[in-house]
């Protein structure tokens, strides 16, 4: 379990990695309802396994103000507090439902420096089982073009996983 995961040997190959965390995950997330549980221990477990990873976390959608994030559970420095629907990469994620992969945050309209050494990122939208936008997910790198495809079709899978099939 978490134990053992510190201590696991990760393939090298990104594809194969995701794989393996994702499996893990599942795992240590097993009969475990609390959100704020899930989203500490997918942040954790993401960030400490891939290297690229320099920001990682959730910002939640505020359950009293609907049309804005919330700064949920992050490994990294510290993240600003308030993201608005539509502000930024996450704030573009939560209004269009829609993954961010941004291989330049500089050339992103908005984009919010939390951390002036963050480069690119990748933003997932993140739902329950109903369908409803409870989070985006954030991953920032402090190099250009960090992310790709592969991260962007794993970090959707694993979100789903965790927050969209739960019972
Ligand atoms: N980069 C994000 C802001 C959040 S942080 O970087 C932690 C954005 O533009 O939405």
């Amino acid at each position: 379990m978490a134990e053992a995961f510190n201590d696991l040997e990760l393939p090298t190959d990104k594809d194969e990695r995701y794989a393996t965390v994702a499996a893990e995950i599942a795992s240590v997330l097993d009969g475990e309802p609390n959100r704020t549980a899930r989203m500490a221990t997918v942040a954790s477990m993401l960030a400490n396994s891939f290297e690229h990873y320099f920001w990682t976390g959730f910002y939640v959608v505020d359950p009293d103000k609907p049309r804005e994030l919330v700064v949920g559970p992050y490994q990294g420095t510290l993240g600003c507090l308030r993201i608005a629907f539509g502000r930024g990469v996450c704030g573009t994620a939560a209004e269009t439902r829609a993954t961010q992969l941004v291989p330049d945050v500089h050339a992103f309209p908005g984009h919010i420096a939390c951390d002036g050494a963050s480069a690119s990122e990748v933003v997932v939208p993140v739902f329950d089982k109903a369908g409803a936008l409870i989070a985006v997910f954030d991953v920032d790198a402090t190099t250009p073009a960090a992310f790709d495809e592969t991260d962007a079709a794993w970090l959707e899978k694993i979100l789903a996983q965790a927050f969209s099939a739960q019972v």
